[in-house]
């Protein structure tokens, strides 16, 4: 296991999706729907962004929101901060870890956070970290959104995890560290 990823996989790249319910815009459509108005966006934060089509995407179309958002990930930063240069997204798009990203007091409380496809994902520990993130950075009125996998949502995949778990246990090359 490599230390700096906590355990996360990253040997593999991520797939290239965007995602809409990391758009502010639906967001705030979601609360008005509850009843709840709430101020313009003018900062937003993405954790664990992959290979950014997100992140760009709604930097991109809402120019004028300041985007900071980080994935650990050299290879997907990178990748997004190339779309980034090519489409002149007004976002900062690191490649440090969440623990990193805590850590730094220069950067601005942010209206919405979001986070998808992360917090099932992720060590206990680096849950903690994220926690203590939202608590310091996420301004008063602004939205957090979270997705986190759950059983009656990935039952159908059940079958085909258990074949490729059982595949790597009977084919695969055994662990070195072992
Ligand atoms: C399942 S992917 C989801 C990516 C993206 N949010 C999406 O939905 O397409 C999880 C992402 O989190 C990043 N990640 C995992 N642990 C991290 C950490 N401790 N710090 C920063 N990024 C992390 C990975 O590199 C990966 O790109």
């Amino acid at each position: 296991m490599n230390d700096w990823t906590s355990g996360y996989a990253a040997d593999v790249g991520y797939t290239y999706g965007s995602y809409s319910e990391l758009n502010p815009l639906r967001e705030k459509l979601a609360m008005l729907t509850a009843g709840y108005d709430i101020a313009p966006c003018r900062t937003a934060c993405e954790l664990g962004f992959g290979q950014g089509v997100s992140v760009n995407i709604h930097a991109t179309s809402q120019p004028d929101t300041a985007y900071w958002a980080t994935d650990f990930n050299s290879s997907q930063a990178g990748f997004a901060q190339l779309m980034a240069g090519a489409s002149g997204a007004k976002a900062g798009l690191y490649d440090q870890s969440f623990e990193e990203l805590c850590r730094r007091d220069d950067l601005p409380g942010s209206d919405p956070i979001g986070l998808h496809g992360i917090w099932s994902w992720i060590s206990d520990e680096n849950r903690t970290v994220i926690v203590d993130f939202i608590r310091r950075k996420l301004n008063v009125g602004g939205v957090l959104y979270i997705s986190y996998n759950t059983l009656p949502g990935w039952a159908p995949m059940a079958p085909m995890r258990h074949l490729l778990t059982e595949h790597a246990a009977i084919m695969g090359a055994p662990d070195r560290a072992s």
